[in-house]
């Protein structure tokens, strides 16, 4: 069987033609808040409701998620691409990311952005590692519909770090 380079670009260029939108992933513990772009996202149940995301472990995020153990999820819309460049290629842990940005909290504390698509605001239902990414489950507590338009899809030739 082959293995090597070959293969994990194939498997890659494969993996590439998921679909995946864009999301604001916001979090807060104690005073702290903080908010990264998340495309790893999907709905993994209905009742009751409850999405999925993957954070790599090494994300200032992911520690925070992993401590809360509650995260809102931002739906931008598709004139987005710059909101999700803000929050995906700066960390942190250097920069108030939610600074000069309109944001509100949800139910249960985590910042979401004014000005997007809707928002989940998200209870951790359950935790599971796979591979260099942790995926978190929450139970979808509370959610809006913030404007009438169409969601912003993925597309890696929009960003300078495509996901890695
Ligand atoms: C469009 C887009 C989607 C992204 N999706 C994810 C994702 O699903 N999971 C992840 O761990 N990182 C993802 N990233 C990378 C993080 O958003 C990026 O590393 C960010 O700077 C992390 O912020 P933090 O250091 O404040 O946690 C994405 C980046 C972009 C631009």
């Amino acid at each position: 069987m082959d293995s090597g380079p070959q293969d994990r670009n194939s498997i890659l260029g494969a993996l590439g033609h998921l679909t995946h939108g864009v999301y604001v992933l916001g979090t807060r513990r104690g005073r702290q808040s903080n908010a990264m772009a998340a495309s790893w996202v999907m709905q993994t149940s209905e009742r009751p409701p409850c999405v999925a995301v993957a954070i790599r472990t090494d994300r200032y995020t992911h520690d925070i998620v992993a401590e809360s153990e509650t995260f809102a999820l931002s739906v931008l819309r598709d004139d987005q691409v710059n909101v999700a460049t803000h929050f995906g290629e700066t960390s942190g842990e250097y920069d108030d990311k939610l600074r000069g940005v309109p944001y509100g909290l949800t139910p249960n504390g985590s910042p979401y952005l004014l000005d997007c698509l809707a928002y989940l605001d998200c209870r951790m239902m359950d935790r599971a590692r796979a591979g260099d990414h942790t995926v978190f489950v929450g139970e979808v507590i509370a959610g809006e519909t913030l404007d009438a338009s169409f969601p912003l899809i993925y597309d890696p030739s929009e960003y300078e770090e495509a996901l890695r």
